[in-house]
């Protein structure tokens, strides 16, 4: 007895208290903006959800267990933006990079008899988007609740610093984003283009990340940045797993209020039923295994000014509109490629998140990650080998970067490195 009445009365506290709880679900957020109570959240939630998810006209489930919906090219995000009411969508651009190096021509490595392989996306495995649609990846609830703020889901954050730059060692390292990259600056560059190893590095926590991208860059790194990225990246906070995803960025203004990783805001425009932004690359590179690469190349349309983005040698995904920039406007004053990880030093010692393979320069092919045929579009629109490339990283005891030339790779580069390690404690 004694037992059913104490769960009789815990009942009516509880419906007390969901009494209680619905009316403060309104009060508390005006009254105090800090606590946001679980069903406002969820409103939240939904209503974001809604404005990224667009209706599909077909969905593929992904082995990895993302749904990849098949949306009307003309009902993708990028129309949302107030300066795109009217834009009638490029299906191609007007002009494409001639090349120094033709790939259809030229892969296999010279250095070891690894070779490399055409690499792909893993929903491919079961289905493909139909003609005028894009595939997009679907955010979940999950993905939202896991960003320190529904808003800021999808962006990086401002607060910390994530670009290098070697003229300005004070700003290097803030925020523990650490860089091993090749770059030029000093010249106005129209593109940039790099076939780019692929692996699967271990990241220690899950608010850390590791990528491989070339960047695009012009304006001041402080307040007005603007730039243009895409490559691969692991990040479990945005995709709440540790696959490799092809990814893209693009900000206006340093990653203050504009711009987003992939399709996460309006902005870009894609046009290919293909490849999904976001989206898991398959297969990857193993340690003395096969290796596998990506091609990615960015560049601006002379006539348009639009930037456009191709994966591989012939799939153009589409573009970001010049009138999204400022400085890239014109033209770009920086090109960087490497990779960046987040040094968050948890435990108050060097992360163990790793760059690349996780495997040092020194390794070579088959081990180590590397960047071949690096190329910068010049003002007539050829694929140039850049001049006097140089290097730059925080620590290369921790993640390092060795330049090369030669006849097949062009200008290539290995880098990366595991982070922790006697030399980097
Ligand atoms: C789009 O077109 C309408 C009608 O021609 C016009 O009123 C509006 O200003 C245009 N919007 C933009 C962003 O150009
Ligand atoms: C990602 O990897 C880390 C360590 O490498 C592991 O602790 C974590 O559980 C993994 N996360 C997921 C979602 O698999």
């Amino acid at each position: 007895m004694a037992a059913h009445f104490s769960s009789g009365n815990r009942r009516e506290v509880v419906m007390g208290l969901k009494i209680l709880c619905c009316l403060f679900a309104f009060l508390v957020p005006l009254c105090n903006g800090g606590r946001v109570s679980t069903s406002f959240q969820n409103l939240e939630v939904q209503k974001h959800l809604k404005r990224l998810n667009k209706p599909p006209l077909k969905s593929i489930k992904s082995p990895d267990g993302d749904v990849i919906d098949c949306v009307h090219i003309s009902h993708q995000p990028a129309f949302e933006h107030p300066l795109l009411g009217n834009h009638t969508v490029q299906m191609r651009p007007n002009y494409h990079p001639e090349g120094l190096f033709d790939e259809s021509k030229v892969s296999t490595p010279s250095e070891s008899s690894g070779g490399t392989s055409p690499i792909t996306q893993l929903w491919h495995v079961n289905g493909r988007c139909p003609e005028g649609t894009i595939p997009i990846r679907r955010t979940s609830s999950k993905d939202l609740l896991r960003a320190s703020s529904i808003q800021n889901y999808g962006k990086k954050n401002h607060k910390t610093f994530p670009q290098p730059k070697s003229a300005d060692p004070d700003l290097i390292n803030q925020g523990g984003h650490q860089h091993a990259i090749a770059y030029v600056e000093g010249d106005k560059y129209y593109g940039a283009k790099a076939t780019i190893n692929v692996w699967e590095p271990r990241i220690q926590q899950s608010n850390e990340f590791s990528l491989s991208q070339i960047w695009i860059l012009g304006g001041t790194f402080a307040e007005d940045l603007n730039s243009i990225e895409a490559g691969w990246q692991v990040s479990p906070d945005l995709y709440g797993d540790n696959n490799t995803r092809l990814f893209t960025y693009w900000t206006s203004d340093s990653y203050q209020a504009t711009g987003c990783y992939n399709l996460l805001c309006s902005g870009f425009i894609q046009i290919n039923n293909e490849i999904a932004m976001g989206a898991s690359i398959y297969p990857l590179s193993g340690y003395h295994k096969s290796q596998y690469d990506i091609s990615i190349l960015v560049w601006k349309d002379p006539k348009e000014g639009n930037w456009w983005m191709q994966f591989g040698n012939n799939q153009v995904l589409g573009y970001w509109p010049a009138f999204l920039f400022s400085y890239l406007t014109d033209s770009a004053s920086m090109i960087e490629w490497g990779g960046e990880v987040v040094n968050s030093e948890s435990d108050g010692q060097h992360t163990t998140t790793q760059m690349g393979s996780g495997h040092f320069p020194e390794e070579g092919f088959g081990k180590s990650s590397y960047f071949r045929n690096i190329q910068i579009v010049d003002g007539s629109n050829n694929l140039r080998a850049p001049k006097d490339v140089n290097t730059f990283t925080e620590q290369s005891n921790c993640y390092d970067v060795q330049l090369g030339k030669n006849g097949d790779w062009g200008n290539f580069f290995y880098f990366g490195g595991p982070g922790r390690n006697p030399n980097c404690p």
